[in-house]
């Protein structure tokens, strides 16, 4: 079993911004002597005073005694030339993102520290292995890749350069453990685990809106009400900010040669264009000015109870429905399964999306009368429900539909009729990347849903919500949204084929 560094070790830790500082600040707190570089000047020591008035307040809390408050800030010490931490067993470098200038402070580093040292880049996109071309001993540079704030943050992703050495890996993955966060191993890929997974989250909501399907406030709704998502997809760029979300964007997509799949949207452009970069600046997909009113997600407005429901069969919407109506005191009748077929009322056809569009789903089915719903992370709890209505269906029956959603309780908006819904195709490409990702051997299937629940605080890992969903259905609605757009960003997963007809589950 590989051990975590002692706490004897002195971790060095270089560049004193937001994330060097959340870093110093962990390793003091794990009982490391800390040593913090910065070249500019003073910016060391003033991120050392905040961590030590951030321990204050731990204690005062009652987080911490007063005395291991007072302990882990003595712990650190600002240095003010790189050479200064020639004693360092660990270097966590979180300078700035640029490759020339990480390499030079590597260079540097390895003419200071004795050999057994480890080096580390806590970099979000530059490849570890281009960082190690530089240096003399490659197999000792690994990427320690912290989340913001990395005090509150449990994943870490350790990721290995193609000359990493294993061991090295595996002390920095025991020794971030050891620190009180969660590990995870990935191979140095473009966008490592979660900036990579993490794209359809923003790609399939840009792509909604940029062919109408509903507007921000309601496709936010619908991801954290339905999808059980934190935050909204629109709300989060608008938070993490349009040139930072673009940058990423366009640093996976260049980095995976221009592959389609990580494509990046003309609105995000346009928003970096404009200077409408989110919540910094005061105007993103919504407005941050003093008095301004945050748009209301569209809510269809209630419709007549309708007579004669009939639930049909036993999957997870299906039973959550039975279960709201009869919460409800409907009236309603559970029958045998009919197909694919959710419910019948007032002459509709309810279906769960399968990546067709409803009115491409009535004219297969020959249902004129077809209304799709959305996935959602629990049919029983979810508040707000997505859905659209075919072109062919009658207006009275696209009202009873609406009115069984209603009666059941939930909050319902209604799209126009787009392909996959939100929510359904949004999990679907998180899980098609995250098998991708696992495919190509970046990691294993428990990392990368350990990453997306603690990096990005994904309610499920995509892995573990297709499992739920059924990869047979996954499989058919990225296959479906493949041959309505004719592109290659949805071709589906080989690995979320082989699961389909080796009749396996992941994880
Ligand atoms: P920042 O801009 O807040 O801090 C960078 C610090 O490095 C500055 O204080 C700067 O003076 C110093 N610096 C720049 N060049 C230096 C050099 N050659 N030698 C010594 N100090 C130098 O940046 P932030 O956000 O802390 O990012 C640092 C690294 O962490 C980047 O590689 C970034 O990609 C990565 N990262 C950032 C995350 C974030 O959310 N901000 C999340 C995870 C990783």
């Amino acid at each position: 079993m590989t051990h975590a560094l002692s706490t004897p070790t002195v971790v060095a830790v270089i560049g004193a911004g937001a994330m060097g500082a959340g870093i110093a600040q962990v390793a003091a707190a794990a009982g490391h002597s800390v040593k913090l570089f910065d070249n500019r000047l003073g910016a060391a020591a003033q991120a050392i005073a905040s961590i030590r008035a951030q321990f204050e307040k731990m204690a005062a809390k009652g987080k911490l005694s007063a005395q291991a408050a007072e302990a882990a800030g003595a712990r650190l010490l600002a240095v003010e030339h790189v050479a200064d931490v020639f004693d360092a067993g660990l270097v966590v470098e979180a300078i700035v993102e640029n490759l020339a200038v990480k390499q030079q402070l590597f260079k540097d580093l390895e003419a200071v520290v004795s050999e057994g040292c480890i080096l580390s880049s806590n970099t979000s996109s530059i490849s570890i292995t281009a960082i190690g071309a530089a240096l003399k001993i490659p197999q000792r540079l690994a990427g320690l890749h912290f989340f913001n704030p990395a005090p509150l943050m449990a994943l870490v992703e350790v990721v290995s350069g193609l000359a990493t050495d294993q061991a090295v890996a595996n002390t920095l993955f025991a020794t971030a453990k050891a620190w009180g966060k969660t590990p995870v191993h990935a191979k140095s890929t473009p966008g490592f685990i979660v900036n990579r997974v993490a794209r359809p989250y923003y790609a399939e909501a840009l792509r909604v809106l940029h062919e109408g399907g509903a507007d921000c406030a309601t496709l936010d709704a619908c991801c954290r009400e339905a999808g059980g998502f934190r935050m909204g997809p629109f709300e989060l760029m608008d938070m993490i900010g349009h040139d930072v979300n673009f940058a990423v964007t366009n640093s996976v997509w260049r980095a995976f040669f221009n592959d389609p799949r990580f494509l990046p949207s003309l609105i995000q452009q346009d928003l970096v264009d404009a200077g409408f970069l989110g919540k910094k600046s005061g105007r993103g997909f919504y407005n941050y000015q003093a008095g301004a009113d945050k748009p209301l997600p569209a809510t269809v407005s209630v419709q007549d109870l309708p007579a004669d429901i009939r639930v049909h069969g036993q999957s997870a919407a299906a039973l959550a429905l039975v279960k709201r109506l009869q919460t409800s005191n409907i009236s309603h009748t559970h029958q045998s399964p009919l197909g694919d077929t959710l419910a019948t009322v007032g002459g509709a056809t309810l279906r769960v999306t399968d990546g067709r569009t409803a009115t491409h789903c009535a004219f297969e089915t020959q249902t004129p009368n077809t209304v799709l719903i959305d996935l959602a992370l629990d049919y029983a709890q979810a508040k707000r429900l997505a859905m659209s209505v075919a072109a062919q269906c009658n207006p009275s029956s696209a009202s009873a539909a609406i009115g069984l959603l209603q009666a059941a309780g939930f909050a319902v908006s209604r799209l126009q009729d787009i392909p996959g819904l939100i929510v359904m195709r949004t999990v679907a490409m998180l899980a098609n990347e995250a098998a991708d990702a696992v495919n190509q051997g970046v990691c294993d299937a428990a990392a990368v849903d350990t990453a997306m629940r603690l990096g990005v605080n994904y309610p499920c890992g995509p892995l573990a919500w297709a499992n739920a969903v059924g990869l047979g259905t996954i499989q058919t609605v990225l296959g479906h949204l493949a041959h309505t757009y004719g592109e290659d960003r949805y071709r589906t997963s080989p690995l979320i084929q082989h699961h389909v007809f080796a009749q396996k589950a992941f994880l």
